[in-house]
């Protein structure tokens, strides 16, 4: 590493779009108070974009289109990269490091798939690699994990930790609006972009997940050791049936350590409304911890947004520029547990299950029966006649009442026999794999003539009281 002679730190900024101009702005509005706390002033001195000419606010002869050439360059310390994606940024941010800068970056992505190259070149050279807007915006949340929780023994961290899904599924709660309409409301109001794939997929949570595993449980966890399901398929009447459980849809990202190995996954789930991840709505984030000794912990804001993301490069840059100014290196990310990770048909989760069936005897026994077949204990069943039910929902929407009588009328099932019946089955804890086989095999039952919703049901800590007491 070049020690500086610390009367200046450095800094070069990779991109300076929606978090970038955010960054420029605070470091000039803030730049005397930054100095006071640093002990130095930080000076920028060269800003990479692509097309220089959209960016009037920066002074011309900072402005440069030679990324390669930035990070390499001797009067440069600290480098801030906010352009994003995978090429040609993990170059540029390798060859900074083995150079010596030390590297602030909110590169999820990036750092989901290869971090750990990033963290072998940060500790060859002695730089410093920090991250923390990569996940949850202006939450302070990775610093938590890697500093203040050191002493303690993290059992599992819950996050919603994407705003645009999180949006989505608020919006369908509160208005009864289906997936499409909620999503084109998003996409108006400016939470959903033009193609929406990274969020409604939950790829951006996946990633997300990744490096609150790797930091939680001191092992490498990439992306592709997530496993990943989106929200795409959440009905309405998911939500519905939700709420008639007292439970809300959230997209999570689960990362729990379980005898010995690592279990990290994203997928939507049902949650006790009194859980205090329940509560968060709209385009917020927050992360739910849950330690040995310090117990249950949440984190809760801003999950995107220039200034709010811009808050925590700020954070991790003021970290940087100290370190060089003293002249150390900052906490260094240890994968040293280095635990295997467990397939998601492994992971033990519970699931709720709403089956259309013909409404004769016999039918509930020859359910509970293929349940019980392959290993999966059922908590609850509860059986609605649909016809009954549909007809109750239409009046009640005439008279616009809403609230659990929603939950019937499900999308899809007006063409049905005015016999049939819907079969509501909320299970214990089962590996993954037995809970999937379970509904593939419900399927092939002559008596089911659907399976109208199927929904993972997950405690985080809390008793479910609502579904049975069973935490
Ligand atoms: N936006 C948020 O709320 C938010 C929240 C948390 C984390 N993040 C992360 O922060 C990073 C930046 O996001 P953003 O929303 O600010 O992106 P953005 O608005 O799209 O800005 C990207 C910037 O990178 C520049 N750029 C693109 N390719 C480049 C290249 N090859 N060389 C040099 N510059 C290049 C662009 O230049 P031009 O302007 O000239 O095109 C632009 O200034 C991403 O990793 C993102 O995941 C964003």
């Amino acid at each position: 590493m070049t020690v500086h002679d610390a009367r200046r730190i450095r800094v070069a900024l990779l991109g300076c779009g929606v978090v970038g101009s955010q960054v420029v702005r605070l470091l000039t509005e803030q730049a005397d108070e930054l100095a006071a706390r640093i002990g130095a002033p930080l000076d920028l001195v060269g800003v990479a974009v692509r097309r220089p000419q959209r960016h009037p606010d920066v002074p011309t002869d900072l402005l440069t289109t030679d990324a390669a050439g930035l990070v390499t360059r001797d009067d440069v310390d600290v480098v801030v990269e906010l352009v994003g994606g995978i090429e040609p940024v993990r170059g540029l941010l390798l060859t900074a490091l083995k150079n010596g800068k030390s590297v602030v970056s909110a590169n999820k992505a990036l750092l989901a798939e290869d971090g750990a190259a990033l963290a072998a070149a940060a500790d060859e050279s002695g730089a410093d690699l920090y991250y923390e807007a990569s996940v949850a915006g202006a939450i302070p949340i990775l610093r938590p994990i890697q500093q203040s929780l050191a002493g303690d023994r993290i059992l599992r961290v819950a996050g919603i930790v994407n705003g645009t899904t999180n949006f989505i599924l608020s919006a369908m709660a509160s208005s009864g609006a289906n997936y499409a309409e909620a999503l084109e409301e998003a996409g108006r109001l400016g939470y959903a972009e033009a193609d929406p794939t990274a969020d409604v997929d939950g790829y951006d949570a996946a990633s997300k997940a990744a490096i609150l595993a790797s930091l939680a449980f001191h092992t490498r966890v990439t992306a592709d050791d997530v496993h990943r399901e989106g929200i795409r398929d959440v009905t309405a009447a998911d939500i519905a049936a939700a709420k008639a459980l007292g439970c809300t849809v959230k997209l999570l990202a689960i990362c729990e350590q379980v005898d010995g190995a690592v279990s990290a996954r994203v997928h939507p789930a049902m949650i006790p409304r009194s859980h205090p991840l329940a509560s968060v709505s709209g385009a917020y984030n927050a992360v739910f911890i849950e330690a040995a000794a310090a117990g249950q912990l949440m984190f809760y804001g801003q999950g995107a947004g220039g200034p709010e993301t811009a808050s925590a490069v700020l954070g991790d840059l003021v970290a940087a520029a100290r370190n060089r100014v003293i002249g150390g290196r900052g906490p260094r990310d240890s994968a040293h547990a280095d635990l295997p990770i467990v397939a998601m048909g492994d992971t033990r989760t519970r699931y709720h299950v709403a089956l259309d069936v013909a409404d004769r005897a016999g039918v509930l026994a020859q359910v509970a029966g293929l349940f019980a077949e392959h290993g999966v204990s059922i908590a609850t069943v509860r059986q609605e006649g649909r016809a009954a039910e549909r007809s109750r929902t239409t009046e009640d929407s005439r008279g616009g009442r809403g609230g659990e009588d929603e939950r019937v009328g499900d999308e899809g099932d007006g063409a049905r026999g005015s016999r049939d019946a819907t079969l509501v089955i909320v299970t214990h804890s089962a590996p993954d794999a037995a809970l999937a086989a379970t509904v593939d095999a419900l399927t092939g039952l002559d008596a089911v003539q659907g399976v109208a919703g199927v929904l993972r049901v997950e405690g985080l800590g809390r008793p479910v009281t609502e579904l049975g007491g069973v935490s």
